[in-house]
């Protein structure tokens, strides 16, 4: 099947969109953090904000999604300089896989951006998971990827990556080890997992049986979105950190009468995104201005 032209931009359309925000901000983020489901509070306790709707930056999709702000907020969290995403793209709102990914990460890799934060609500599959649990996210399996829609596919464009990237090393894990410092520091450990995030597309939540495929084929935790992102960032080179927060227990017995929906991702993300909140501005505490190393 042919890719179609409008799902991948030029170069020269990523770098208009990067040049436009540079000219109206003096803000250069080595950090990028992406706002799940109702965790777009993230981006409110920034400090310094300088701040773009989505609809005003030059080819820059909307976001749809209630629970999703659409803006793109420059400012410092914990003096860290960082630029966060309030409101993402999913391919469930018509988007293709590139189009979620495609533009903003790459627009932040032109900016300087070296660490990319990724955070989702997310189903618990893992038994042992509760509600209100953060998952660091330790791999992915994408579905979605596996079936062929990844967003790499079509023309390669050497000026961010190469053509066959590894996705072995894709969590990295320094950000994961100073993750789980963080989470021990702020005494959030009874609530804190690790684990394999799954994306399926949405918009629909699984059926039961998908569920326990899921959990048989290693997933601990299910979601709509992420892997996209990721996927382009690793390609660029950025150095990734996931975070589920899991909103839900994924439906695994046909006596249950537990019923996913959006409402309760919504509630316990605001229940929980506080701890989110703190736990990532201790973690860029800890990276200080040497966001390079690794
Ligand atoms: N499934 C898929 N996506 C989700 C879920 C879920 O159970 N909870 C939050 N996002």
């Amino acid at each position: 099947m042919a890719y179609a032209e409008e799902e991948r931009p030029s170069y020269e359309v990523y770098k208009e969109t990067a040049d436009w925000l540079r000219a109206r901000t003096l803000q250069r983020p080595k950090v990028a953090i992406i706002c799940g489901s109702g965790l777009g509070g993230l981006a409110d306790v920034l400090e310094n904000q300088t701040v773009f709707q989505y609809q005003d930056i030059p080819h820059f999709p909307r976001s749809t999604v209630p629970g999703h702000v659409g803006r793109l907020v420059f400012g410092e969290l914990n003096r860290q300089p960082c630029v966060c995403m309030q409101g993402r793209f999913h391919s469930y709102e018509g988007y293709s896989v590139s189009q979620v990914s495609h533009l903003s990460i790459r627009v932040f890799f032109l900016l300087g951006v070296e660490i990319l934060i990724v955070t989702n609500a997310a189903g618990g599959l893992n038994p042992h998971f509760q509600v209100g649990d953060l998952m660091f996210i330790r791999d992915h399996i994408s579905l979605f990827g596996l079936a062929g829609q990844n967003p790499l596919r079509g023309p390669n464009d050497e000026r961010f990556g190469m053509r066959f990237p590894c996705m072995s090393d894709a969590y990295d894990q320094e950000l994961l080890s100073l993750a789980l410092e963080s989470s021990q520091e702020l005494n959030f450990l009874s609530f804190t997992q690790q684990g394999v995030y799954c994306m399926l597309p949405g918009p629909c939540y699984e059926t039961i049986a998908e569920c326990r495929l899921l959990q048989a084929l290693g997933a601990d935790a299910v979601g709509m979105s992420t892997v996209p992102e990721v996927t382009v960032a690793r390609h660029c080179g950025l150095r990734v950190l996931g975070l589920s927060l899991i909103t839900n227990k994924a439906v695994l017995s046909y006596n249950s009468q537990e019923k996913a929906n959006h409402e309760e991702v919504l509630h316990v993300s605001v229940v929980r995104a506080e701890a989110l909140q703190k736990l990532v501005a201790h973690l860029l505490g800890k990276l200080g201005g040497n966001t390079s190393s690794s």
